[in-house]
């Protein structure tokens, strides 16, 4: 039994932040941001909750798919900012779609989040427990950023992106492999804290967090766990690079995938990149990129493709596809 990618689609809110906005509320320039991370400008969601940018983006996969969603049997979500801490974002989705078959859950592994929901799915579909699959990547990350904070400020923006997964029987199509992994001695690397947790004895309320980072921490992490990671999976499966036609790697940083690229001695050709109009998008970022590059006509039947994310937990992954 394998699992499929059957459809793709994706969602961004139509409010443009540039670099130049940026530049007005924090003392960075656009030189700065463009230089170290590869970013212009990302999209900001004004009216858009993280459940309703799910439902966009789980829409449009859907019908890429050609697939109704009472036809859905799971849905996994993958996020770091549900809109509330309970229902799930998978269940609200569920509910707008009226896919009244599944049963909806999320995962949170942050910006690896959809890498670990991907693996999850399919070791679900391999039991033989369900069929047919929607997993989501999305985030609502400017809700957590402290835009006072030029350090990490410039990086996120927000965005959903979603693929419909199917079991089938041939052998050799869909999910080939996968690794994932953590870290939680990193844990303080890269971070989200509510500032002050709720106080039964106090009265006091809970006061949200904003995100901290230790930027070069992650940035080493990220350019020596994500080759470690992508090599031992192709080698497990007795699959060299030279047969991947694309290495989707999760859009944190242009110098970060030009670094991985180097490790794993493969060209920028092989990884594509939409970070300039994003930026990082979190559980979003490797869905909505694959999406991109279904709906350009990119992916032909047999392209072997390595999906690979890394993030906050600290937590890394990579899965082996053939399309
Ligand atoms: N604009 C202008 N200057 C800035 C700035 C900004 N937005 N952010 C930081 N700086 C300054 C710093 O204050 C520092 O100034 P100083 O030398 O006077 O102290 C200087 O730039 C260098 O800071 P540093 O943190 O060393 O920069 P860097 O080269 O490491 O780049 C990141 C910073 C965040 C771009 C880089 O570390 C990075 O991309 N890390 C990975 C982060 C990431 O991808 N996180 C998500 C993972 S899922």
């Amino acid at each position: 039994m394998g699992t499929k990618i059957i459809g793709t689609g994706s969602f961004v809110p139509d409010h443009v932040v540039t670099n130049n906005h940026l530049a007005e509320l924090v003392e960075t320039s656009d030189e700065w941001i463009r230089s170290r991370t590869g970013i212009a400008q990302r999209r900001i969601s004004d009216s858009f909750g993280t459940s309703q940018m799910a439902a966009e983006a789980s829409k449009r996969a859907l019908e890429n798919a050609h697939v109704k969603p009472e036809d859905i049997d799971l849905i996994i979500a993958a996020t770091s900012t549900p809109d509330c801490c309970f229902p799930s974002a998978a269940c609200e989705v569920q509910g707008i779609l009226g896919a009244v078959n599944a049963v909806g859950m999320d995962v949170s592994a942050a910006c690896s989040g959809f890498i670990f929901a991907l693996s999850t799915v399919d070791a679900m579909i391999q039991t033989g427990m369900y069929k047919t699959a929607l997993i989501i990547g999305v985030d609502n990350l400017s809700k957590i950023v402290d835009w006072s904070d030029r350090s990490t400020c410039v990086l996120f923006g927000d965005g959903a992106g979603a693929a419909v997964v199917r079991a089938c029987d041939e052998n050799g199509q869909g999910i080939i492999g996968g690794q994932i992994g953590s870290d939680g001695k990193k844990a303080a690397v890269l971070s989200c804290w509510s500032r002050t947790m709720g106080n039964f004895l106090t009265g006091k309320k809970p006061e949200p967090g904003y995100i901290v980072m230790e930027g070069q921490e992650v940035f080493k992490f990220a350019v020596k766990k994500v080759p470690e990671c992508v090599e031992a999976l192709m080698e497990s499966m007795g699959i060299g690079m030279d047969e991947v036609k694309y290495l989707i790697l999760h859009q944190a940083n242009y110098r970060i995938c030009e670094s991985i690229a180097r490790r794993l001695r493969i060209s920028m050709d092989k990884i594509p990149m939409n970070i300039e109009k994003y930026g990082n998008t979190s559980g979003a970022s490797i869905p909505l990129l694959l999406d991109e590059l279904n709906r350009e006509g990119k992916l032909k039947k047999g392209d072997k493709l390595v999906l690979a994310g890394f993030g906050a937990g600290l937590t890394w992954g990579a899965v082996l596809v053939e399309w």
